[in-house]
């Protein structure tokens, strides 16, 4: 306790300092106190973080029995709620950039600024030469509307004539084709045999957290565009970079396949990233990301010294930083108490403008695949700021991704092109992964599938194995097999599939039912399967369990007392634990705060027995599933099945799904 003591000493000798000051220099102990504000907020906060407890799992080489939970539970629900909706400024748009990627007046916006005649100039917006992280501005250029900007983005503004005042600044994403891309193969001839791919991922979203938080999407996705949910999907690293890094090149950070001795930012300028295989295929390519402070290939990664793929978000989004550079430095600290309701401007910091970024991102895409409809188009968008931090706000999205989605399945863009929603691991805030669920949920990413609709004609076997898979253990690297496939056409598994030779299997291949984590190199520490064990007969659970499954059997043909004899216990033959293997194993990283000496996970609360029994008279086996929950005590899941056969035993009951129970009385006569 006596660094606590020390920090309480310092901490009063600079008050009692800023308190001296006050008498001299008020300006100098206004600043001061701040600083002694802010620097007490960030203090009490690192102290009261809780404690990150890290896991193993001891199941790593069974076969995967993959957790079947509660999106809803009580546990998750406490950290579940509802903020305030997104107010971006009422200015509507001055300018506009039609289908065909120019820019057109919004005359009807002129009204609200107030203005008839006007005159607009850009500044294109410039990503220096081999550098991820700065952007500048050229030269201001005047044009008469409409107008084709022979760039994607720009800073554009608008005078009042004659007397040049300005009445309107924006930085404007949009899409342009340029000449190369215009002569390129791609423009002659598509392959039309092939499919685009469309993945669409947003950070920090569990399968649980997508049916919860995104029930428009979630219903649109599933209902309507027919998509695979994966649910036995687990992530194979700890943050975004390790898992998106395996999606989209097959190799895992920190192994063999990227070492990184150092500890430094991986150089990741020689990867084999899949946009430049789908490049070399004549695809038209896009990468777009919205937060860029913590964009996933420039935190851990280098950032890229060429632009990765023909269109490219980042810059745009470093250019809101630019233009507005305070506004976006105190983004981080406004969101926080943005997120509890406390609004402190009168816009939200997740806008630009009239509407939120994540809006303008997907403005973005949509310009990109309407301008490259006719060809075939690789996007690859990652939203993050909507629920990096703040979980809840992931809610915000819904309308807009729902939107989105519907945009691209009205407009044909679906007919031929795979959609991919997924993320990268689940809610990493410290309260909710110490819980049980949320434990699980942490490890398990969303990720579907919607195919085209001519897919499912032209191939019923990746879609039957797409279904099977859905319920089967998988992980990113499958992801990157299956993208692969969709790069190649090989929907039939003939280029390559091999069972079980590697890591990742395709996820229009079978993958077997009994995969291991170590199977799908899914690390010990993330690996969320539970896994079955043989226990003593003897365990007064298992004997508890049996009696409860023969007094469930004995209450189903209560109707049938006088005919059916009851059933008694005469022997347990064998008994199985299904449980999760994860278990907690210290501290994830040694950070000092107080929770440190008395917070513990929350256990297990929840236990499934597998049990085999034989009853009296009869001699009947029966198999069953009892669950046992520290609260609501036991319950039979399944259906009880009977492994022996009863020939005519149960002769005397009309009802045929009792038949495998009962014994009848007439039978002890014989
Ligand atoms: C044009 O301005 C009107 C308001 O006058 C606004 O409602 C509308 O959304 C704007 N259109 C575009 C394409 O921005
Ligand atoms: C993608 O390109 C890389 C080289 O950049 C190559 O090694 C890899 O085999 C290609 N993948 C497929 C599925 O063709
Ligand atoms: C069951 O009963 C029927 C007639 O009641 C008889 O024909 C049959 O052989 C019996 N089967 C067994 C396995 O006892």
């Amino acid at each position: 306790m006596s660094s606590l003591r020390l920090i309480d000493l310092t901490l009063g000798q600079f008050w009692k300092g800023t308190h001296r000051i006050w008498k001299k220099d008020k300006r100098i102990a206004v600043i001061l106190g701040t600083i002694f504000l802010v620097c007490g907020y960030y203090f009490y906060q690192s102290v009261t973080m809780p404690v990150r407890f890290l896991f193993i799992n001891k199941n790593i080489d069974k076969q995967c029995i993959i957790p079947d939970l509660d999106p809803f539970d009580k546990s998750i629900m406490k950290y579940v709620w509802s903020p305030d909706p997104i107010h971006c400024d009422s200015l509507p748009d001055l300018v506009y950039v039609d289908d065909a990627g120019s820019l057109q007046y919004n005359r009807s916006a002129f009204k609200v600024y107030n203005v008839q005649d006007i005159k607009c100039s850009y500044s294109p917006l410039i990503r220096p030469n081999n550098d991820d992280y700065s952007v500048t501005f050229g030269d201001e250029k005047f044009i008469d509307i409409p107008y084709q900007v022979p760039t994607d983005f720009f800073k554009f503004r608008c005078y009042t004539k004659p007397e040049g005042k300005m009445i309107y600044e924006t930085l404007q994403e949009s899409v342009y084709v340029t000449e190369s891309m215009r002569n390129s193969k791609a423009f002659e001839d598509p392959d039309l045999s092939k499919y685009s791919i469309f993945m669409f991922g947003i950070d920090s979203t569990s399968r649980l957290s997508f049916i919860r938080k995104l029930p428009k999407t979630y219903k649109y996705v599933t209902e309507t565009l027919g998509a695979y949910i994966f649910k036995g999907y687990m992530k194979v690293g700890d943050n975004t970079f390790p898992n998106v890094v395996p999606i989209l090149t097959g190799k895992l950070p920190g192994t063999e396949d990227l070492p990184n001795p150092a500890g430094t930012k991986y150089n990741i300028n020689k990867l084999p990233f899949v946009w430049q295989n789908f490049s070399r295929e004549q695809y038209a390519t896009v990468y777009a990301e919205d937060y860029p402070i913590v964009a996933a290939f420039n935190t851990d990664g280098s950032g890229f010294l060429e632009p990765p793929t023909d269109h490219y978000l980042r810059p745009w989004m470093l250019g809101l930083r630019k233009i507005n550079f305070v506004s976006d430095v105190l983004k981080s600290v406004l969101l926080p108490f943005e997120y509890k309701n406390i609004n402190l401007k009168k816009t939200s910091s997740l806008c630009f403008g009239n509407k939120p970024i994540f809006t303008h991102q997907i403005n973005y895409l949509k310009r990109f695949v309407t301008l490259y409809s006719s060809k075939l188009r690789f996007v690859f968008s990652w939203l993050v700021q909507i629920c990096h931090e703040f979980v809840n706000y992931l809610e915000l999205g819904d309308e807009d991704f729902y939107q989105f989605f519907k945009f691209l399945k009205d407009n044909g863009h679906l007919d031929n092109a795979f959609l991919i929603f997924f993320s990268d691991h689940g809610s990493r805030i410290d309260d909710i992964r110490n819980t049980f669920v949320g434990r699980i949920e942490e490890r398990m990413p969303v990720v579907t599938i919607a195919p085209p609709q001519s897919f499912k004609q032209k191939y019923p076997a990746a879609i039957k194995n797409l279904l099977d898979n859905t319920r089967r253990l998988t992980s990113n690297f499958d992801l990157h097999e299956t993208v692969n496939d969709i790069l190649t056409g090989d929907f039939e598994g003939k280029l390559k599939f091999q069972l079980n030779s590697k890591r990742g299997i395709s996820l229009f291949q079978p993958i077997p039912e009994s995969r291991s984590c170590a199977d799908a190199s899914i690390p010990e520490h993330f690996c969320a399967c539970y896994g079955s064990t043989d226990i003593s007969t003897k365990e007064p659970l298992v004997v508890k369990a049996s009696k409860f499954a023969i007094t469930y059997l004995n209450n189903l043909l209560k109707k049938y007392t006088h005919i059916c004899a009851e059933l008694m216990l005469l022997k347990i033959h064998e008994a199985q634990l299904v449980s999760l293997g994860l278990s907690a194993q210290g501290e994830e990283e040694n950070r000092w705060t107080i929770y440190k000496f008395f917070s513990k996970p929350e256990a297990e609360k929840h236990k499934r027995f597998l049990i085999i029994f034989e009853t009296i008279p009869g001699n009947a086996m029966f198999e069953a599933t009892v669950d046992y929950h520290v609260e609501t005590g036991m319950e039979i899941t399944d259906d009880i099945s009977r492994t022996n056969k009863y020939g005519n035993t149960s002769i005397c009951v009309p009802e045929k799904t009792l038949q495998k129970y009962c014994y009848c009385k007439t039978m002890l006569k014989q």
